[in-house]
């Protein structure tokens, strides 16, 4: 860069003042001649983030790589880089330097980027929340309405039975009112398990032990299971880590997979009925629960229903008990599965994030 140098070669001059310049500046910053747009000069910045990109030495080259076209953008835009995979905010701007350049400066705006997006992520997982509680409302209401009528309607049939039985028949009427019963009895238990799931109260989610959980489960379900003559096993790896979750809800979902199980053994001979209940951490660090029965399992097409609302394949059975599973399950960013059990059966299970490190 000698005085002598820069009056041999007037770009070379020109080019070596921009780089005076341009290493002022503290982005990655980049001088291309507005005729031919060459790159005449960069800075240590521009260089170390830009270096690497095909054709930045060319200004139609670079916009080429970031923009995928070599129109011309606006003066400035967002971009992420597809050689370093980061976020850049480019500023385009005439300098009236010999030759005329165009100068660009790059900001690297990638941290900001992320923070955006993790507040839209977090975002969207509110508003999941808040239709999740906004569908529990609609449903207590409907609940709540309906409930009413039904009651009145199944007090009808009852009256009418009555009468129908005294005057002794005609049989065909009887038929008919009794299976108008059951179906306002089926509606009205739908409403009642409905009832019971939005029982409004707002989910409070800390620490929980899961083996807690298990065992008041088992508890609860220990009188059937024995009507069935089945044993539930427990086995739990040592050292399972709390799990972040609202105990009343998992308590819940483990309830009705357990019942689910005890209910797919209803056929089974007694010697080869099996339950049992595992735990582990998965691994994603996350608390994973598993119910493992020995009933007959599931066909490909019934598993593919499997977890939509109203799917039953039992004649007194509603097809909810999964579908309010997932939602809860889904609420405590977990996972629901569903995988056939070796040697048969089938086995359901759920993760819930660890405590640790929550607040
Ligand atoms: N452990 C299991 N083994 C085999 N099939 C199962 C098992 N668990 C669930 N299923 C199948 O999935 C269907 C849906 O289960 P879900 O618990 O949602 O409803 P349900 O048990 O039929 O009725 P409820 O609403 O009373 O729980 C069941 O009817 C059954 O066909
Ligand atoms: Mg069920």
């Amino acid at each position: 860069m000698t005085p002598a140098r820069r009056a041999t070669a007037p770009d070379a001059a020109a080019g070596a003042r921009l780089d005076d310049v341009l290493a002022a500046v503290p982005f990655a910053c980049a001088a291309y001649a507005r005729d031919d747009g060459r790159l005449l000069a960069a800075n240590t910045a521009f260089r170390t983030e830009f270096g690497r990109l095909d054709g930045h030495d060319r200004r139609d080259g670079l916009l080429a790589a970031l923009h995928g076209s070599g129109v011309d953008i606006d003066p400035g835009s967002e971009v992420r880089a597809p050689h370093n995979d980061r976020w850049y905010a480019l500023y385009w701007r005439e300098a009236a330097t010999q030759p005329p350049a165009l100068l660009l400066t790059a900001v690297d705006i990638s941290e900001r980027i992320e923070i955006l997006d993790s507040h839209k992520s977090r975002q969207d997982k509110l508003l999941f929340t808040s239709r999740l509680m906004s569908v529990g409302e609609m449903a207590a209401t409907l609940a709540h309405e309906l409930n009413q009528p039904l009651a009145a309607i199944v007090n009808y049939l009852n009256g009418s039975l009555r009468l129908v039985g005294q005057a002794g028949g005609p049989v065909q009427v009887e038929r008919a009112l009794l299976a108008a019963r059951t179906q306002a009895e089926h509606a009205s238990a739908v409403i009642a398990r409905v009832r019971e799931f939005v029982r409004a109260r707002e989910p409070r989610r800390d620490a929980q032990d899961v083996a807690v959980i298990v065992q008041t489960v088992v508890e609860l379900l220990r009188l059937e299971a024995e009507r069935q003559q089945l044993r539930i096993d427990i086995a739990l790896d040592p050292g399972m880590p709390a799990a972040y979750a609202d105990r009343v809800m998992v308590e819940q979902v483990l309830l009705n997979l357990v019942k689910n199980a005890i209910e797919a053994m209803r056929e089974v001979p007694a010697a080869r009925r099996a339950l049992r209940v595992e735990g582990r951490v998965d691994l994603d660090g996350a608390v994973e629960l598993r119910v493992l029965d020995r009933g007959k399992g599931l066909s490909a097409a019934e598993s593919e229903q499997l977890f939509s609302p109203f799917f039953t394949t039992k004649s007194d059975g509603l097809g909810i008990g999964l579908a309010i599973c997932r939602s809860i399950i889904e609420y405590h960013e977990g996972r629901l599965f569903f995988e056939p059990r070796q040697d048969g059966g089938s086995v359901f299970g759920f993760t819930l994030p660890p405590a640790e490190g929550r607040p």
